[in-house]
């Protein structure tokens, strides 16, 4: 089956996620972040946000994926009151395969994504010793918002950042 690819990065191909990429995206979370969900987050989140879930490709290898909703709320960008707000959940691309823009095609695509189902802004939290993730959100636009005090597990604090989205 022809599957929907909706960005290139040299030889990755960004494209939507399917049921069965989801045990691989499982894999690449547990090896690559502390926070792990329940397989059924998972397949949840998929059937009821597909557009922005997506994953990256290699030789027919999901080597990335990035984890969107969309929600309804207050503005992170200090606009007057509620906003259609896609939130990434997650987002991660195999040690081996980073510093080749593969993280940045995962997060523009997912951002079009929800900007076409309207959108306006998009946020995430990130811990604040990810300098890494911090540096490729800034590099996007995103700005610091807030910050949260033992959000975490572990007790680390997270920054909320956010970006307005084009629409
Ligand atoms: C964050 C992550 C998704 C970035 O993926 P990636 O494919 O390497 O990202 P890109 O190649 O598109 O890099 C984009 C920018 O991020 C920053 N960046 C990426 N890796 C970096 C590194 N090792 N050191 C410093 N900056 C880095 C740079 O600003 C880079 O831009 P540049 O290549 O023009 O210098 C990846 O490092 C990752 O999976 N980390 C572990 C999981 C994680 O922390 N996820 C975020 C949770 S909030």
């Amino acid at each position: 089956m022809q599957k929907s690819v909706v960005a290139r990065v040299g030889d990755y191909q960004v494209r939507q996620c399917e049921r069965e990429d989801i045990p691989g995206v499982i894999q690449i979370n547990e090896d690559t972040l502390p926070e792990h969900y329940s397989d059924f987050f998972y397949y949840e989140i998929l059937t009821e946000f597909p557009e922005p879930f997506l994953v990256a490709e290699l030789e027919g290898k999901v080597v990335g994926y990035v984890m969107g909703r969309i929600e309804y709320g207050f503005s992170h960008l200090r606009r007057l009151g509620l906003s259609r707000k896609g939130h990434i959940v997650s987002v991660a691309v195999k040690e081996e395969h980073r510093g080749k823009g593969v993280g940045t095609q995962l997060l523009k695509a997912s951002q079009a994504a929800m900007a076409a189902k309207g959108a306006t802004e998009c946020y995430l939290e990130v811990r604040v010793s990810n300098n890494e993730a911090i540096l490729l959100y800034q590099k996007l636009g995103y700005k610091t918002s807030g910050r949260l005090e033992g959000y975490y597990k572990d007790g680390e604090a997270a920054l909320v950042m956010a970006v307005p989205l084009a629409q």
